[in-house]
C-alpha cells in the first residue's frame, strides 16, 4: 500500500516530487515534469482581486517549485493580473527550468464577468502586459484562452504566430477548443498544447485528448479535481486501498490516461499542494484504471455534468468561432 496522503503536518519519508510523474516535451523544445500547478485559485474569491492571505499564496508557489513543479499555468484574466503578479513576486528570478504558460483573449471587466477579446490589437496588448507582469522578455508558452466568437479564429492564431516570429512568444498553445480548431491552428503555427476541461468523470473532450496524443500535442486538463469535489464510492474505495485520497486517485487516473497528459491541479493550500504532488508516484492497476474510466458511462453522465460557468464560454467559442 502506498502511503501517499500527506500534508505539511504528516510528511512521510517517501519522496514527493512532480518529477516522479515523468516528463513531457512541449513542441520538442522544452521538457517539463508531467504534474504542474494551476495558479488561478491563488487570487481572491471568484478569481477576482488579491488573495485574502498574500503570504500564503506566495508560499504555495514557492513550495510548488520546491516539490519539483516546473510548469505553472496562469492567465492575465486571473485576478485579473493578480495571478501573474504573484508568480513573479514569489519566484523571480525564475529557476532555469521553470516554464510559465499564460493565456490571453478572455477579459475580466468586473467580478463574475468574463468577456472575449481575441482581436489582434487586444492580443498584442495582452502579451505586452503579461511580459511586464511576469518580468520576462519572452513568454515560454502562450495560450489563446478561448476562441472569440466575434473574431476569426484564424486571425487570432495568425496574431500569435506573428508574435512568435517577433520573439515575444516561444511556443503557441490553445485552450477550450475542438479538434477542428486545433487542425486549423496547426496550418498556421505549431501548437504545443491544448487545455480543455477534463477529468475521469468529465469526458466531453476525450476525443481531443486522443487527437492530441496521436499528434504529439500535450493535453492540459483544467478542472481536474472538479474544484476538489471529485468523490464517489469507486474513488473512495480505491483511495482506501492505496492509502491515498480521492483527489490523488483522480490525478493518478489522468496521468495514466495519456503519456502527454499534464495535469495542473490548483490550490491555495500547501497541504493540498503536497497531497496533489504526491500523486505523481501513485499507479493504478489496469482494472482500477478501467473501472474509473467507465464511471461516467455507468452513471449515465454527460461530459459537462461537473462543469462550471466556463462551459458556456467553451460552447460559445466552439460553436461560433470562425
Ligand atoms: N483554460 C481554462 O479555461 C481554464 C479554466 C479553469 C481553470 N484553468 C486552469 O486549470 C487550473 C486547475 O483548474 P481548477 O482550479 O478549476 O480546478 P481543480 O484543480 O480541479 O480545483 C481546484 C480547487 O480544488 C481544491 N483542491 C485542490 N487540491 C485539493 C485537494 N488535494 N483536496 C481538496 N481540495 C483540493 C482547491 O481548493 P483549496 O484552495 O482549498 O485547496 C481549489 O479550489 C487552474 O488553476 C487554472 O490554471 C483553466
Amino acid at each position: 500500500m502506498l502511503e501517499v496522503i500527506m500534508g505539511s503536518k504528516q510528511m512521510s519519508n517517501k519522496e514527493v516530487s512532480a518529477r516522479l510523474a515523468g516528463d513531457v516535451s512541449l513542441g520538442g523544445q522544452v521538457s517539463v515534469h508531467r504534474l504542474g500547478f494551476g495558479a488561478m485559485r491563488l487570487t481572491g474569491d471568484g478569481i477576482w482581486g488579491p488573495p485574502k492571505d498574500r503570504k500564503r499564496a506566495l508560499a504555495v508557489l514557492r513550495r510548488a517549485v520546491e516539490l519539483g513543479v516546473n510548469f505553472i499555468d496562469t492567465a492575465d484574466s486571473y485576478g485579473p493580473y493578480v495571478s501573474e503578479e504573484l508568480i513573479a513576486e514569489a519566484l523571480f528570478p525564475y529557476p532555469k527550468d521553470l516554464v510559465i504558460a499564460t493565456k490571453g483573449g478572455w477579459n475580466r471587466p468586473g467580478p463574475d464577468q468574463w468577456t472575449h477579446d481575441a482581436s489582434p490589437a487586444h492580443l498584442r496588448k495582452a502579451i505586452e502586459g503579461s511580459l511586464k507582469r511576469l518580468r520576462l522578455d519572452r513568454i515560454d508558452v502562450y495560450q489563446l484562452h478561448a476562441p472569440d466568437p466575434a473574431v476569426s479564429f484564424d486571425v487570432s492564431v495568425e496574431t500569435l504566430a506573428q508574435l512568435r516570429n517577433e520573439g515575444k512568444i516561444r511556443l503557441v498553445a490553445l485552450s477550450n477548443v475542438t479538434e477542428e480548431h486545433i487542425e486549423r491552428a496547426r496550418r498556421i503555427v505549431p501548437i504545443v498544447s491544448v487545455q480543455n476541461r477534463y477529468s475521469f468523470a468529465d469526458r466531453e473532450w476525450d476525443y481531443v485528448v486522443s487527437y492530441c496524443q496521436h499528434n504529439g500535442i500535450v493535453f492540459i486538463p483544467w478542472y481536474p479535481l472538479a474544484a476538489g469535489t471529485v468523490a464517489g464510492e469507486v474513488l473512495t474505495r480505491m483511495a482506501k486501498a492505496h492509502g491515498a485520497s480521492p483527489t490523488q486517485i483522480a490525478l493518478a487516473w489522468l496521468l495514466q490516461r495519456s503519456p502527454l497528459m499534464l495535469p495542473i491541479p490548483g490550490t491555495s493550500s500547501i497541504e493540498h499542494l503536497e497531497q496533489n504532488i504526491a500523486a505523481a508516484s501513485l499507479r493504478l492497476t489496469e482494472e482500477e484504471y478501467e473501472e474509473l474510466a467507465s464511471v461516467p458511462e455507468q452513471m449515465g453522465l454527460q461530459g459537462n455534468n461537473v462543469a462550471e460557468c466556463e462551459t458556456l464560454v467553451m460552447s460559445g467559442g466552439t460553436q461560433n468561432s470562425q
